[in-house]
């Protein structure tokens, strides 16, 4: 083959072939399809789609680029998450000690935030000790002793998608639901878990700003899940207002804490729950309530655990960021919160990250004292932001702004589930 041919057949709305399919993949992962070639067809595949064959095709080859795990084996049967990510999404955190604590085997191999998204390993990292890189027989036992792991991806899983991935972030061709589909699904397919669940977020904080391509994009997963064999289902869950009340590593894993004692915010809570039932459910665990494992302090027994097995003190007082600036409300009335100004403040007080190599502080973030629908007065306190660099307040300011209104009648509510994908 061409690398030539293969973007002239997608420029031209052809079909890809399977062999076609296989060698692009493999020649790019060695270093036989130039960059700039890749970033060709990537585009070409942005512009005219693919087929739900093509699709499938493009995520097995990207799977056998790299190793692909096995847990079917363990004494429990796996189930994972994954989230498309979103502002103050934490809910890994208490979920995969919640779904291990009521009898499932949970590998949740993590990543770190880039841009307005945080990333788990990034939270967990907050810990005093907690460490994110575990090898593979460490993996196993953690998720035999305890049923609960969540660590870096190890260094072979499907690496033509970071490599892809890479690319995309710097040519414009994340946003093609193929390209996303595929890269999700390779990983996740290549990590060896029986079951996933997905949760798809919808709207301005969520990679799919639209309801109707987020479900497009579930749609898509479903399937190559399916076709590849592992149990999938899809929720497509708002993204509209950020999850909870914080965004950011130490603020996330404090709420996420409070939700394991049998409290947090109700929205979090919520979604905590649908998804560890879907989870269970997945795996023919469906006779168990989850919410008796939240409130009798299992899945908070669970969590400690699975903290000091990878190091962590879950007793240590969390780092708190040095500098803090309330923002209060202009008017009396009704507030809004937009995910996506939440978001890029969180991250531009130090939560994330701009670059791959930048460190992030532990401490940084918005604390929310309101949320949507909330009736507030002039002068009151809607949200704290915290640093240990108070010269980015000014630049986290310019990203609220005009991110939170308030008016004198309330914001059309939103569902938290959206829908549901089998
Ligand atoms: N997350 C991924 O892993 N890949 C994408 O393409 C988008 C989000």
């Amino acid at each position: 083959f061409a690398a030539v041919d293969v973007i002239r057949t997608k420029r031209d709305r052809g079909e890809l072939s399977d062999a076609q399919i296989d060698w692009v993949i493999d020649a790019y992962t060695r270093g036989d399809v130039a960059e700039e070639q890749m970033s060709s067809l990537a585009m070409a595949v942005l512009l005219n789609g693919m087929t739900r064959r093509e699709v499938s095709r493009w995520t097995s080859a990207m799977i056998a680029s790299g190793a692909r795990l096995d847990f079917t084996d363990l004494p429990r049967p796996s189930v994972d998450k994954h989230s498309t990510g979103g502002v103050g999404d934490k809910v890994t955190l208490p979920l995969a000690p919640l779904v291990a604590a009521c009898g499932a085997a949970v590998p949740q191999l993590s990543g770190r935030g880039l841009g307005h998204t945080g990333g788990t390993l990034d939270k967990l990292e907050a810990i005093p000790g907690w460490r994110a890189s575990l090898t593979l027989p460490q993996i196993r036992a953690q998720l035999t002793d305890l049923g609960a792991v969540i660590c870096a991806a190890t260094g072979d899983l499907a690496p033509a998608d970071k490599k892809l991935y890479a690319l995309r972030d710097v040519t414009g061709t994340v946003e093609a639901i193929p390209l996303i589909a595929s890269s999700i699904m390779s990983k996740k397919i290549a990590e060896g878990t029986s079951a996933l669940v997905l949760d798809v977020k919808t709207g301005s904080g969520a990679f799919m700003k639209e309801l109707a391509q987020s479900v497009e994009l579930a749609r898509t997963m479903v399937d190559l899940g399916t076709d590849a064999g592992v149990e999938t289902v899809a929720v497509v869950t708002d993204m509209s207002t950020p999850l909870g009340r914080t965004a950011g590593n130490a603020l996330e894993v404090r709420e996420s804490v409070e939700v394991l004692a049998g409290g947090g915010p109700a929205d979090l809570v919520e979604i905590t729950l649908v998804l560890a039932r879907e989870m269970l459910a997945a795996v023919g665990l469906d006779a168990v309530d989850p919410a008796d494992a939240l409130a009798d302090g299992r899945a908070m027994d669970a969590w400690r655990r699975m903290i000091a097995a990878q190091g962590g003190d879950p007793d240590a007082p969390l780092p708190v960021a040095r500098h803090t600036h309330e923002v209060l409300a202009p008017a009396d009335g009704f507030l809004d919160v937009d995910a996506m100004a939440v978001g890029v403040a969180a991250w531009r007080l130090g939560a994330g990250r701009s670059r791959r190599e930048e460190a992030v502080q532990a401490g940084a973030g918005v604390e929310l004292h309101a949320v949507r629908g909330d009736a507030v007065r002039a002068g009151q306190p809607v949200m704290t932001l915290h640093t240990d660099t108070p010269e980015r307040f000014e630049w986290a300011l310019q990203a609220v702004e005009g991110g939170f209104p308030v008016t004198a009648e309330p914001p059309a509510a939103r569902p938290l589930v959206h829908q549901r994908v089998t």
